[in-house]
């Protein structure tokens, strides 16, 4: 089996993406209609983890406020027109594809994040996850009422971070 490679979502990656989503996530289910909005909101932001003809993994992300995140399975709509971040929505792989995969995709979308004139990347940390993006570089933030009510949501250790891409 080749070395999984990271390449940009298609629409046809779709039936895919939703089974790995809703493999990993079972206690976090989105529906693919939810899914697909993402992929056809911002393209660039969103990335597969191909293996020869199969997907192992996938990377949805997409411009959005800084201490807003969006509802779980609820659709976007539009992309806000002040977006001040990229908001990394998931990003899952499976099992047996996993050891050091998620540094390449973080990296693609900082990149992403710059060339959109965008300053900060954003995420909602789950299932303990937080030390994985304390070393890409993403810091806990202070969250309000508001935003502490929408991660109860995403389960009792979500965390939302952020990382300031202008201090770097
Ligand atoms: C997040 C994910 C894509 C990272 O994949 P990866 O880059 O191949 O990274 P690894 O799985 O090798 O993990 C990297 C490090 O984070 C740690 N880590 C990963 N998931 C973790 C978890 N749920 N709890 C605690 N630590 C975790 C690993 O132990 C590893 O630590 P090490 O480098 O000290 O060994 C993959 O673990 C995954 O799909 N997890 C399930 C979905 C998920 O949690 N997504 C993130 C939502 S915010």
């Amino acid at each position: 089996m080749s070395k999984p490679h990271w390449r940009p979502a298609r629409a046809s990656d779709l039936p895919a993406i939703s089974a790995i989503a809703a493999r990993i996530h079972p206690d976090l289910p989105e529906s693919p209609e939810v899914l697909a909005e993402k992929m056809r909101l911002c393209p660039d932001g969103c990335h597969v983890l191909a293996a020869d003809d199969e997907i192992v993994g996938y990377g949805l992300a997409h411009p959005w406020k800084q201490h807003w995140i969006p509802s779980l399975d609820g659709f976007l709509g539009r992309l806000p027109n002040d977006a001040d971040c990229l908001y990394l929505h998931d990003i899952a792989v499976l099992p047996r594809s996993r050891g050091g995969v998620a540094r390449a995709y973080v990296a693609e979308i900082e990149q992403l994040a710059r060339a959109s004139g965008l300053t900060a990347l954003a995420l909602v940390s789950v299932y303990g996850t937080r030390p994985l993006w304390e070393g890409f570089g993403f810091r806990p933030a202070t969250a309000d009422a508001e935003l502490r009510a929408k991660l109860e949501a995403y389960g009792a250790s979500a965390t939302y971070m952020l990382r300031n891409l202008a201090a770097t």
